[in-house]
């Protein structure tokens, strides 16, 4: 063969690819990071190559050393890295057959860089899934401890960001597990169809040798082989499901960020973030920013952008595999990286945060936060809801023009607006009243937080 072409496939080349278009098409600088499922897949294929009696013995065992050798010297740094052979899958066999000799070249036999790829991509993220699902629990763990200690503690509970009715901080955090633990089913549904194996599909229709591909799915723990070459060479759509669940998920941690960094702030000041998780500012002394939840709600921009990056890439493509989806690896890659990253940052700083309880109490006592209690009491005492609902509103306009909130104002203050009121209604008018009226599932009162903290447990527990 020419020295001028390309060894792995220069054969009918005529003339060597120009060095731009070289440095234009290859991917090995971001596709290394694969080199370990590359040899995971490679492995596993020469093994079935072996029992189906297209290898002997000898020339698996020479090359399973060999991977193992190249394997170690990648991990140490050793590995170099060579452009002229575009990927990490050329890289890898052409460090094998200098290493091995000529048997190094039989391993690429009923195999394509086609299911290649498209293997060692689901591996990886099925790896990467399986740490994302762990950091999810691991959030959602922390979650729950707070929500516990917090069980008791009232802060207004917000619609239009305008107070609302009080809730318990336990109940408010609970609803952020809540969003979580619709991610992990998610990412965990993500998995069973990453864990499909397309190895033995080969360039595109399958290959002519012998090839027992359920055996090279036992062994690198698929559930199945996929059921069409051309299909399983092709499609990305597992790498999209898993950019929408982090879609999703990065959605939910922008709502969390907002929250954290709206609280933060001296105008609510209803928590304090540990000083290890902000930083200052280089001109304003008195700064301390709550930089991490921000930087994850602003983070959710790239994690938006791969899941487009990807349906772009996916679309109109006709079968099997084309060049395109060289593309998919960057948005994936930052992808697991910007989830995993973010994950971790909330999962070490949420059950670090102090909450200000005074804080709290102060602003759910402010705002009227109790004029649902008013109403349901008065409906309680015989008034229909509408009425009862006027009744109040004119309470609050009162409260306004004397500024006192409803539990502050006198018995005969009260009875002005309905005679139907006794002194038994301040029961009702304070925090403590109206979060512990809310008894039922899925309500804010502190029994049904240490409730839902329990079944959130047990389902914790459960996924181990
Ligand atoms: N580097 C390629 C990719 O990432 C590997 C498969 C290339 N196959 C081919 N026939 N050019 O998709």
């Amino acid at each position: 063969m020419s020295n001028k072409t390309n060894q792995q496939w220069g054969g009918r080349f005529t003339e060597p690819t120009d060095a731009f278009v070289a440095r234009f098409t290859a991917s090995v600088e971001f596709d290394k990071r694969l080199y370990k499922h590359d040899i995971q897949g490679s492995i596993a294929h020469a093994r079935m190559l072996a029992k189906v009696g297209v290898l002997t013995e000898q020339e698996r065992d020479d090359i399973l050393r060999g991977l193992g050798e190249i394997r170690i010297e990648i991990e140490r740094g050793e590995f170099e890295w060579s452009i002229e052979l575009e990927d990490v899958h050329m890289n890898i066999e052409a460090a094998l057959t200098r290493k091995i000799g000529i048997t190094g070249k039989k391993l690429h036999t009923g195999r394509s860089r086609n299911d290649q790829v498209a293997t060692d991509i689901r591996l990886y993220l099925r790896e990467e899934t399986d740490l994302i699902l762990d950091e999810i629990s691991r959030l959602q763990q922390g979650l729950l401890d707070l929500a516990e200690r917090e069980a008791d503690t009232i802060m207004p509970g917000f619609t239009h960001l305008q107070t609302a009715q009080p809730v318990t901080f336990g109940h408010h955090l609970l609803a952020w597990f809540e969003m979580l633990s619709r991610d992990h089913e998610r990412f965990s549904d993500c998995r069973k169809r990453i864990n499909i194996m397309p190895l033995g599909a080969a360039a595109l229709a399958g290959t002519t040798y012998p090839i027992d591909r359920h055996y090279t799915a036992e062994l690198m723990e698929f559930t199945a082989p996929a059921n069409n070459s051309l299909d399983a060479v092709s499609d990305r759509d597992f790498a999209i499901e898993f950019c929408a669940a982090s879609s999703v998920l990065l959605m939910h941690m922008t709502r969390m960020s907002e929250e954290l960094v709206l609280w933060t702030s001296a105008q609510f000041g209803f928590i304090n973030l540990p000083d290890r998780f902000c930083t200052g500012s280089s001109i304003m002394p008195q700064k301390k920013n709550p930089d991490v939840p921000e930087l994850v709600r602003g983070k959710s921009g790239r994690v938006y952008g791969h899941l487009m990056s990807l349906l772009t890439l996916m679309k109109s493509q006709p079968l099997a595999y084309n060049k395109d989806n060289q593309e998919d690896k960057e948005p994936l890659f930052d992808t697991v990286d910007t989830v995993k990253g973010c994950l971790r940052a909330f999962g070490d700083m949420v059950p670090a945060l102090e909450s200000r309880k005074m804080v709290m109490r102060e602003a759910a006592l402010r705002g009227f936060s109790t004029a649902t209690d008013l109403a349901d009491y008065l409906v309680r005492k015989g008034v229909a809801f509408r009425d009862a609902h006027e009744i109040v509103g004119l309470s609050v306009a009162y409260g306004i023009k004397t500024s006192q909130d409803l539990g502050e104002m006198a018995l005969e203050e009260l009875q002005q607006f309905s005679s139907v009121i006794d002194a038994d209604v301040f029961e009702v008018l304070t925090l403590e009243g109206s979060v512990a009226a809310r008894n039922h599932i899925g309500g804010t009162a502190p029994q049904q937080v240490r409730q839902a903290v329990a079944r959130g447990r047990e389902l914790l527990a459960g996924r181990e």
